[in-house]
């Protein structure tokens, strides 16, 4: 992949994919990202609990499912452990795209 920012080390994907397409997005980025020579991870989404270690980085894949992520993902999202030092990004997949106005309204992403 070119141009990938470079201040990232590890990179940790974490998806749940109900019908496949989410996973096929996450193992796009993974194979892209691993060419970069970053240290890239990929965990499923379950009900456990989070134990997603120490990364730089975590991108959290969902699907859209009714105008939001799936319910699955909000509640692991809410279980993760409150640190400031872990970048994250939100990543939806979708079939159209109308979830935008409600992540911030359901989601206290600020606090990990
Ligand atoms: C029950 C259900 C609800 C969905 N709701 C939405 C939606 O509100 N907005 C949208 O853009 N796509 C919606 N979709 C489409 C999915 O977001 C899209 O197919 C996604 O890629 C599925 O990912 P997955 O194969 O990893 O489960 C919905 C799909 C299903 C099965």
């Amino acid at each position: 992949m070119e141009n990938a920012n470079t201040q990232y080390r590890t990179i940790t994907i974490a998806f749940f994919s109900g019908t496949g397409c989410t996973e096929t997005v996450a193992d796009c980025l993974h194979e892209q990202l691993a060419e970069t020579g970053m240290d890239i991870k990929k965990i499923k989404i379950s009900c456990d609990s989070p134990g997603i270690g120490q990364t730089d980085l975590l991108m959290i894949l969902s699907p859209v499912y009714a105008f939001s992520l799936a319910d699955i993902v909000e509640k692991w999202i809410k279980k993760l452990p409150g640190t400031n030092k872990t970048s994250v990004a939100i990543i939806p997949v979708s079939g159209e795209g109308m979830y935008l106005p409600i992540l911030p309204v359901r989601l206290e992403v600020e606090s990990f």
